[in-house]
């Protein structure tokens, strides 16, 4: 197995405790939310404040591992959030900088009451001002070119949709929250470097390792279930041809390209800074400019430079 990548079999606070402080970048983790899953080895069913404390011990072992500029993304049911979030700001004295919601469009429905759509991450820094933000690497294209407009891209904003990964995506995995990677993806693109190390305690199916693995970040992931470590070791030596998910903005065309040589260029980019780990996107773009600038290709003799770009 790779040496960057690491997959611990243990307890989350213990194998927390055994890292040296201020060792790790950045955290991304989706803990279990005392929701009464059933995860092989544990209930996730504590009383209250149990998992209060739960919560509490290993967010202060999180934050004692965390370098000065590090950050940490958490993601949390509803239940307990403005718990966690209290936790983070009053208890151990982190800075909030943004609460994202994953809106997926489907899920379980409810007959009294409104039906669940979103998850929540918060991300806390160590720092109030000095941490890793690399918003050029998680842009979003713009819905159209405007000469004024930063063609690098969006903000991407807070609100985050991305279906859950349905038992069809081939990806699955037999583990029963496992997350979309195009999540993770973005949190690592924002909040960490290429070589430095991230962390996730609960591990799962092995989702933040496949991440760093394929965005050269060093990886260390922690379950207490022998059955996903080894899920996530062999995920990690799958053959890659793709993330398994991914923000269908990605795949959006600007309307008003209207210049033969800011078109080309634009859409030659679009590839290198949208689609880098989506290969399997990358036909569906295509599809969208010819559809949408079809005749303007054919009449600057671009429409073959445009469908080499599939190859
Ligand atoms: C919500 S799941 C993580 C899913 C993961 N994000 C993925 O994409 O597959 C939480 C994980 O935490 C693990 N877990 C629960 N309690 C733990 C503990 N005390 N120490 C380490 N792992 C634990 C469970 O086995 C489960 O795999």
């Amino acid at each position: 197995m790779d040496k960057k990548l690491i997959a611990i079999c243990g307890d989350a606070v213990r194998e927390l405790r055994k890292l040296p402080d201020k060792s790790i970048n950045l955290i991304v983790t989706d803990p279990p939310y005392n929701l009464n899953k059933n995860y092989g080895m544990n209930q996730d069913n504590l009383e209250f404040n149990e998992y209060l404390e739960f919560s509490r011990e290993w967010l202060k072992e999180a934050y004692r591992v965390l370098s000065d500029n590090g950050s940490l993304y958490v993601f949390m049911g509803m239940k307990y959030i403005s718990y966690v979030y209290s936790i983070l700001e009053q208890e151990i004295g982190m800075h909030f900088n943004s609460w994202i919601t994953w809106f997926y469009t489907q899920g379980i429905g409810k007959t009294k009451g409104f039906s669940p759509r979103h998850d929540d991450i918060l991300l806390f820094t160590k720092h109030p001002t000095k941490f890793v933000f690399n918003l050029d690497d998680i842009r979003i294209p713009q819905k159209f070119y405007r000469s004024v407009n930063n063609m690098r891209g969006a903000n991407p904003g807070n609100v985050w949709e991305f279906s859950h990964m349905h038992y069809c995506n081939k990806n699955r995995k037999k583990h029963p929250t496992q997350k979309p990677e195009a999540l993770y993806e973005r949190m690592i693109l924002a909040s960490s470097n290429e070589g430095e190390t991230v962390l996730d305690p609960f591990l799962g199916s092995g989702t933040l390792l496949r991440v760093c693995q394929q965005t050269g970040r060093k990886g260390i992931g922690i379950d207490n279930n022998p059955e996903y470590i080894k899920m996530a070791n062999e995920r990690l030596s799958s053959p890659f041809t793709g993330f398994d998910s991914i923000d269908e903005r990605m795949k959006r065309v600007p309307n008003d390209l209207n210049d033969a040589q800011i078109r080309i260029e634009y859409i030659q980019n679009h590839i290198k800074w949208f689609l880098a780990n989506h290969p399997d996107a990358i036909s569906e773009f295509i599809e969208e400019v010819k559809q949408k600038y079809g005749n303007k290709l054919i009449g600057s003799g671009q429409y073959t430079l445009v469908e080499q770009l599939n190859e």
